[in-house]
């Protein structure tokens, strides 16, 4: 009698290790990493090496926020038992892959990804290298070292799938004899829209508008007080209007059981500003507490952290370098 097991979808992220994690990756990313790690066979990388792409003159920095971000990760209910945390550095069949792919790849292709020019004009020429060029290869051999299937990112990184699928259709058409040595990756995106920072803006640390895991409660609370709100609601009485203020979208993710009431109270004008950020600096607090207390146990502990990469970085190179095998002989390398 023959059984079939379902097989896990193979699931690959990755973060560049570049500052403290905030609201905005845990609602928009991390939860997500947490379902994935429990349903999915998931791969999450520490993209130490693309940090390197923008922030080569900072060493100190990319390695200081290594431990943090996993510890955020972890926090967050990403589990390492049963997934597969790894450091991209520790795994240098990406490295080879990248070599090997970028034989087939048009230098065309690379430049016409948006964030290539794009960034260069946000950050200025001096990231204009050979590496930063080669950021979304170096991306898809993250992906394509592991089968990845299926790679759960934001809008921004769309454009770099699209350009990695097609230089694994193009490998697999000159190299995998009508076989698929490689897979293509399709880009999942997060369920939640983008995450408003205090200012309105994008949550972002870069944009100090960021409510970080690693502030603590009376920080959470000034910050909270400090946020935009509807500029024409001056004083409580006045009616507001929530879909433009952003104290408004973060409920949603805060507790979304409190949505309707807090609009309607708003719209009315029963509700002020004032109440509204002591409400929600409270429910915010309480939502975090966890996640904060977890995080702290594992920031006090960087030998936990660093055996659960330690170990996830061996059982990648693992599976990495089958593939990279795979590669090597639909090259006639070996
Ligand atoms: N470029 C991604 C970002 O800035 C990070 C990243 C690196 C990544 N390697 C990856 C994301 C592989 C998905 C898959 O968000």
């Amino acid at each position: 009698m023959t059984q079939t097991v379902a097989r896990k979808a193979r699931v690959m992220s990755g973060m560049r290790p570049t500052g403290e994690l905030h609201l905005g990756h845990l609602v928009g990313v991390l939860t997500q990493w947490a379902q994935y790690s429990e349903t999915a066979d998931a791969f999450f990388e520490i993209a130490d090496l693309h940090a390197y792409t923008t922030d080569f003159e900072d060493p100190g920095k990319i390695r200081g926020a290594r431990n943090a971000m996993v510890a955020a990760w972890l926090a967050a209910g990403v589990d390492p038992q049963k997934s597969t945390i790894f450091l991209q550095s520790g795994v240098p069949e990406i490295c080879e892959l990248e070599t090997l792919l970028g034989m087939i790849t048009p230098l065309s292709w690379l430049e016409r990804v948006p964030t290539y020019k794009g960034q260069i004009e946000a950050l200025g020429t001096q990231i204009a290298t050979y590496g930063f060029l080669g950021y979304p290869l170096l991306q898809l051999c993250d992906i394509a070292i592991f089968r990845g299937e299926y790679v759960p990112v934001g809008r921004d990184q769309v454009a770099h799938l699209e350009f990695g699928r097609e230089v694994v259709r193009r490998f697999n058409y000159l190299y995998g004899d009508g076989r698929e040595i490689l897979t293509e990756p399709q880009p999942t995106l997060s369920e939640f829209p983008e995450v408003p920072g205090t200012d309105g803006r994008k949550m972002s640390k870069s944009y100090d508008n960021a409510i970080l895991i690693g502030d603590d409660e009376a920080t959470t609370t000034q910050k909270v007080r400090g946020m935009l709100t509807d500029p024409q609601k001056i004083r409580r009485g006045d009616p507001g209007r929530p879909e433009i203020c952003p104290l408004f979208a973060l409920w949603r993710f805060v507790n979304p059981l409190k949505v309707d009431g807090v609009a309607a109270a708003c719209r009315s004008g029963a509700l002020g500003c004032v109440q509204d950020k002591t409400d929600f600096a409270e429910q915010l607090n309480e939502y975090l507490r966890p996640v904060r207390e977890r995080y702290a146990t594992y920031r006090d502990d960087p030998s936990l952290v660093e055996r659960i990469v330690a170990e996830g970085t061996q059982r990648a190179r693992e599976i990495a370098s089958g593939v990279l095998v795979n590669v090597k002989h639909a090259m006639k390398l070996i």
